[in-house]
């Protein structure tokens, strides 16, 4: 069975972008590959988050996993600091990455724009840290959104890099293209992200999603309740193309068009519908959090897997490259 590795960033909640980006991926893709999904809190260091806060989101990003329905019987689920062989590899990987590769990373850039008060040296080394996380486990395939396409050639770079220097040791990491197209946020203008403050959270009421949907916008023409609207232009729309079936998507586009249907009835429907989803996972996700040490163990267990693997990984890249193991 080929093998696939991703990972999560635990910074904030989880929302539907990354439900419908991410996490229904990783469901599917854990019935047809050996996964190995990882909560990445190294790398959300990056960002100097409060220290509870980051053992909190840790904790609330494993939740949504498991909740989304990735079982850790199947997939192995951990968490990227309690596996010590990625900051290691990551170190011998920095030594063959020239700072020019680094330099054209269009996320460091944008990263850096978000908090100018803090551009670290880790905000800059950070996709030499994912290709560490991804070629520990010698995966085979990565699913990552397109955001992530220049970090996975970079990964593939370093891979040739390392078996033209030392032999043959890793295989090129291929990118798995999410279904999903990118989801939007509520503001209509830029990706759904916690940063943005333009998110459906993945655990929320259907009546807290209400109330952020009160205040969607909608198609701009339709300034008064009979405005025919143009469905294709209004972001409730899109995320109709989600949650809805088709039929219901007929019946809104229609009605939109007509003016038949008002923009808050349409965002009931979607309510509606968002709640059939998110319903179930925000039950499996209040059990999750009334257990906290299954939550520890599951996390344990999926820690002791990926650690087995990544330490057979390190030995042999440590006699590659030269690693002192005694004389
Ligand atoms: N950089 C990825 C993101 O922000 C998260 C990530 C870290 C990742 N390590 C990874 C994704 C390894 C795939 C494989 O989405």
């Amino acid at each position: 069975m080929a093998r696939i590795m991703s990972g999560v960033q635990p910074t904030g909640n989880l929302h539907i972008g990354n439900y419908l980006g991410a996490l229904v991926n990783w469901v599917r893709l854990q019935e047809q590959y050996e996964a190995y999904f990882s909560i990445v809190d190294l790398h959300a260091l990056t960002q100097r988050p409060e220290p509870e806060a980051l053992r909190r989101a840790v904790r609330e990003v494993a939740i949504g996993v498991l909740a989304s329905g990735v079982d850790p019987e199947r997939a192995t689920v951990f968490v990227q600091s309690s596996v010590p062989q990625h900051t290691e590899l990551a170190w011998v990987l920095t030594c063959l990455t020239p700072l020019g590769d680094l330099n054209r990373m269009t996320q460091f850039k944008d990263q850096s724009q978000q908090q100018p008060e803090n551009v670290n040296t880790g905000l800059f080394t950070y996709p030499v840290l994912q290709t560490a996380d991804i070629i520990l486990y010698r995966a085979d395939r990565v699913p990552v959104g397109e955001d992530q396409e220049q970090h996975l050639e970079l990964a593939r770079e370093t891979v040739r890099r390392f078996n033209h220097i030392y032999g043959d040791t890793f295989p090129e990491p291929q990118v798995v293209k999410s279904a999903a197209p990118r989801v939007m946020g509520l503001d209509g203008e830029s990706k759904m992200s916690k940063s943005r403050n333009n998110e459906i959270g993945l655990f929320e009421t259907e009546a807290e999603t209400m109330q952020k949907l009160r205040g969607a916008k909608t198609d701009p023409a339709r300034l008064r309740r009979t405005d025919k609207g143009t469905p294709e232009v209004c972001n409730i729309f899109s995320y109709h193309g989600f949650f809805s079936t088709e039929s219901q998507r007929a019946e809104v586009a229609a009605g939109c068009r007509s003016a038949q249907l008002g923009c808050v009835d349409c965002k009931k429907m979607l309510c509606q519908n968002l709640e059939q989803v998110k319903g179930p996972i925000r039950e499996r996700a209040s059990e999750l959090r009334s257990r906290p040490g299954d939550l520890d163990s599951i996390l344990e267990r999926g820690a002791q897997k990926a650690r087995i693997e990544a330490e057979k990984t390190m030995e042999l890249v440590r006699e590659r490259v030269g690693i002192w193991s005694g004389s």
